[in-house]
């Protein structure tokens, strides 16, 4: 018999699920109630959870094969390729690249030809307020557009640039100019059929530039109009952290948001897994973006990324 128990926090999407250990195997059963919760409520909470890099790659890789974020290497943990450290600690000195990370609101990996399917976050340190995620729903933001903007939009593709990723440049010229290098420009459908659940979810972001065929002059007050729409408070679930949180959120209709509102002074300090999904989108120019993405990859420094760690 199971103990999980499911709890919705929003009517949008967001539910709590508790009655399960995730740093000990997971049972089958137990494993399909969570991807079947996962699948309608987009946001799963896991409170109270003790896990360490190893036992969130064991868990999370139940759901799929995970990304080994060669999109920016220089942000992994540096004992495991698979997870991505969101930190605002300092690596030599310097804010740790991902200080800044999610800063407008987006659905992550966009800017590559296969996005995250799900990402799962953990909470290790937490500032005393503030830092809060915060989720939006794209399947009621597509449904409730007027069918003639649906019409329209269905036929779309979009142009996502990672040099619309909020703060990058904060973030130095070494890592801003390799995170550019490793990711040209890529199309993706504006309408995306949700593969598991067979809905239709808008797929745009605050990292679209344009829509093919458009100019960015016609395309911003589209996009513009899109995202604000998309994330209006009827759509959203905002999730206040908590040490020990584990939060797994499905990519393929949703955007989200890391509010950067805490004291700088104070620690976050998470780590990720995203799973990875399906080839959906292509290069925007394939032989200038195979040419761009040939060379040496600026790697993770063990030694220093590993005091992140203290
Ligand atoms: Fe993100």
């Amino acid at each position: 018999m199971l103990n999980l128990t499911i709890q919705r926090l929003g009517h949008a999407c967001g539910a709590r699920v508790t009655g399960v250990d995730l740093s000990r195997p997971v049972p089958p059963e137990t494993l399909e109630a969570i991807r079947k919760a996962w699948l309608e409520n987009l946001v799963l909470v896991f409170p109270e959870q003790k896990l360490d890099p190893k036992s969130l790659v064991a868990f999370t890789r139940n759901f799929g094969e995970l990304d080994d974020f060669s999109s920016q290497p220089f942000n992994r943990h540096p004992d495991n390729k698979e997870v991505f450290l969101l930190s605002n600690k300092r690596k030599d000195g310097k804010l740790f690249p991902t200080y800044n990370s999610g800063q407008n609101w987006h659905t992550d990996l966009s800017y590559t030809v296969r996005p995250a399917k799900g990402t799962s976050v953990y909470c290790l340190e937490k500032p005393s307020v503030g830092g809060d995620t915060m989720f939006a729903n794209m399947y009621l933001a597509y449904e409730r557009l007027s069918p003639k903007m649906r019409e329209f939009l269905d036929g779309l593709e979009a142009v996502h640039d990672i040099s619309l990723v909020a703060g990058l440049d904060k973030r130095g010229p070494e890592v801003a100019n390799e995170f550019r290098r490793l990711n040209p420009p890529v199309v993706h459908p504006a309408v995306r059929l949700h593969p598991e659940s067979g809905r239709k979810a808008l797929y745009i972001n605050e990292r679209v530039r344009n829509f093919l065929g458009l100019s960015e002059a016609e395309s911003k007050p589209i996009v513009k109009f899109l995202c604000e729409h998309a994330v209006q408070p009827r759509h959203v679930y905002r999730h206040y952290w908590t040490l020990g949180d584990l939060v797994m959120w499905d990519n393929r209709c949703l955007v989200h948001l890391a509010v950067g509102d805490y004291d700088p002074n104070e620690i976050r300090h998470m780590i990720r897994t995203s799973g990875m999904g399906d080839y959906y989108g292509r290069y925007l120019d394939p032989e200038a973006a195979a040419a761009q993405i040939k060379g040496p990859v600026l790697s993770t420094d063990r030694k220093s990324v590993a005091a992140l760690q203290d």
